[in-house]
């Protein structure tokens, strides 16, 4: 709905990582800091009381729809939840336009997720009412980037200055995108882009980089870098979205991040998955202290609370 105004994020729409600008994140995570406190502490909070979310997930989810739902809850919110496709109007043949002018109708804000690039931004031009974008096919993800970069802040403290690798599907991952495009607002030492030749990065994401001044390089392997990471971002292979099923099954387990493979890494080394994870991440590796991943996703509550407060009441 609305154009953006520096610094406020109040009845914004937030369809990319690249919508907020590094400020507005710094923003975010303080009071993300605050609803976490406010989590550990048992505290109950009613900041959004008498407001309604719609969620309308068009794909499938776990931790992005359901840590939303229950931001808005504990904020003292409601939520609508667009049913399945068999079960709501969609079967009768409805548009997207009439669905989404629908939720607008009757929710304070709309979270959606697509399999269409572009979805979220079409939904927003749509509705009066903000558009937080839970994933457009494999563009755009801003929430997972927002929970990654933050969980890096808690792990080490800043994102300025460090090593880090995204390993695996930077082709087709959108939440791999997005976290590297939301690595642009910051200084990284370096970032490694490391994937087989078929998953690598788009062009478009690298001119990005070039543009912004990260200093980046693409190598096939997380052998010859493991060493020197401080942050190590590992990612499913999307399977759903390749074109061809020959196509994916050329890359299918080619690579894999084990207790083994990390024997050289740095003693701080965090990594960071997305999840779900089906075989590029070991179970071994949960039990080292590497392992981010489950309070990454835990992050997404606080994280969603702080941006559902930000967007509906500034
Ligand atoms: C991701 C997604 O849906 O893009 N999951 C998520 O939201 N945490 C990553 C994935 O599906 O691999």
């Amino acid at each position: 709905m609305n154009q953006r105004v520096s610094m406020v994020l109040r009845g914004r729409d937030v369809i990319s990582i690249l919508d907020l600008e590094r400020g507005e994140l710094e923003r975010l995570f303080e009071e993300a800091d605050l609803m976490l406190r406010a989590l550990e502490e048992g505290r109950r909070l009613r900041l959004l009381e008498g407001y309604v979310m719609a969620t309308a997930f068009f794909e499938p989810s776990t931790r992005t729809k359901l840590s939303f739902q229950a931001a808005m809850l504990r904020l003292g919110g409601a939520y609508i939840d667009l049913p399945p496709e068999h079960a709501s109007s969609r079967a009768k043949g409805e548009n997207l336009a009439d669905t989404i002018r629908m939720l607008d109708s009757y929710a304070d804000v709309i979270v959606i997720r697509h399999r269409l690039e572009g979805a979220a931004r079409f939904a927003a031009e749509v509705a009066e009412h903000p558009v937080i974008n839970g994933g457009d096919g494999t563009r755009d993800h801003p929430t997972q980037a927002m929970i990654d970069l933050y969980t890096i802040r808690r792990a080490l403290g800043h994102v300025d200055g460090l090593a880090v690798g995204v390993l695996g599907d930077l082709r087709y991952g959108r939440a791999a995108r997005s976290f590297i495009l939301g690595l642009t607002l910051y200084r990284p030492k370096k970032l490694y882009l490391i994937s087989p030749p078929q998953l690598s990065c788009r062009r478009e994401v690298l001119e990005k980089l070039e543009e912004r001044g990260v200093d980046y390089e693409e190598v096939a392997s997380l052998d010859k870098v493991v060493s020197e990471l401080d942050v190590l971002y590992v990612t499913r292979i999307q399977r759903e979205r390749f074109p061809d099923p020959v196509e994916y099954e050329k890359v299918r387990g080619s690579y894999r991040v084990t207790g083994e493979s990390l024997k050289g890494a740095k003693e701080n080394l965090v990594i960071l998955h997305p999840l779900p994870r089906v075989d590029e991440l070991a179970f071994d590796v949960d039990a080292t202290r590497h392992a981010w991943y489950f309070r990454q996703a835990r992050f997404g509550v606080p994280i969603r609370m702080a941006l559902l407060k930000l967007v509906l009441r500034g």
